[in-house]
């Protein structure tokens, strides 16, 4: 009889609701404050893990995504557990990539989350966390989703209470923005007297998620060499949106609505885009997704977070 274990997950996206960078750090990243949610839209993962005296891991069929982040996470997540066996993945990307979304971070949080439950052993959310720093600042927010604020490097993250469930737009222009020369074009504009100004706002805006309006300040840099990011914003305020945004370095805008209504009025508008309908989605939600999709693995207790395996030793 086999001992493979397989699991079929959705890897969610993210957007920045705010997103304030304060300076440079002595180890070279930047200081930030930034809320982050879990919104609808996700990646496909498959992931089967095999116990045996070798590890081998693979990535079937996904051949565009090199050195990807799933692999690695992989290799740390069976590292930190000490086990060893075959690890066969297959990721179906849907979230569009170097669009500010979160999704190679998302993938890699997937992948930390799933293996201790197929594995049959238990990473507690510390371990979790150090690991996903490894591999991406975005990381450690997806092992907790929802909303958030997170401060430092991105990766010391904060759950906040949930806002109204609201329907909103992702469009993605397909401009591929790296992160690392965003912050690169962004660092000489900062400066003492905005960082204290940023506190301000961000501390006031955070209490207030859904009801103030945040800023991403990335945008006037990513907006300068890409003036169609800033009339994509335009437009997404004219039909409706409140706010509108980029999300991330970019290259992503979003835009939230009222109702589901107003969101597929404006969806008509954007024809000639790619434009994805999206709903916000709670930590609640986020955590019963993840059950549901790693149900038959689990332990009787599903209330506790992370999962927890059936087969744990
Ligand atoms: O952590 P992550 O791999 O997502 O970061 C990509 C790049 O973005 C880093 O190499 C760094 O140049 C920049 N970055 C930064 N400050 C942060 C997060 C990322 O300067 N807080």
């Amino acid at each position: 009889m086999s001992s493979t274990r397989h699991a079929r997950l959705r890897a969610l996206a993210k957007i920045n609701l705010d997103l304030r960078v304060l300076g440079v750090r002595p180890d070279g990243y930047h200081e930030l404050r930034t809320i982050f949610q879990t919104v609808s839209l996700a990646d496909l993962l498959e992931i089967s893990f095999t116990p045996g005296r070798r590890t081998a891991i693979e990535l079937v069929d996904s051949a565009q995504i090199a050195d990807n982040l799933v692999t690695r996470a992989a290799r740390l997540a069976l590292d930190a557990m000490r086990v060893t066996g075959a690890v066969s993945m297959r990721l179906m990307k849907r979230i569009p990539m170097g669009a500010g979304l979160g999704g190679g971070s998302s993938d890699a949080a997937a992948v930390l989350l799933a293996l201790p439950v197929l594995a049959g052993r238990v990473l507690p959310v510390s371990t979790l966390c150090a690991l996903g720093q490894q591999l991406g600042s975005d990381v450690p927010f997806f092992l907790l989703g929802g909303t958030a604020a997170a401060i430092g490097r991105g990766t010391e993250v904060f759950p906040l209470p949930a806002g109204p469930s609201r329907a909103g737009l992702i469009v993605a222009p397909g401009v591929h923005v790296s992160t690392a020369d965003a912050y690169r074009a962004l660092s000489p504009r900062l400066t003492t007297e905005l960082q204290e100004n940023k506190i301000f706002s961000f501390q006031s805006h955070s209490w207030d998620v859904f009801g103030a309006a945040g800023a991403n300040d990335f945008e006037p840099v990513v907006f300068d060499r890409e003036s169609r990011l800033a009339m994509l914003k335009q437009k997404l305020t004219r039909a409706g949106a409140s706010p509108a945004m980029m999300t991330g370095s970019g290259s992503a805008l979003f835009g939230l609505f009222n109702s589901r209504d107003a969101m597929r009025r404006a969806l008509e508008q954007f024809k000639n885009e790619k434009a994805i309908p999206i709903t916000l989605v709670n930590r609640a939600r986020y955590r019963s997704l993840w059950r549901r999709a790693l149900d038959p693995h689990l332990d009787v207790e599903r209330s506790v977070w992370p999962p927890r395996s059936r087969y744990k030793r």
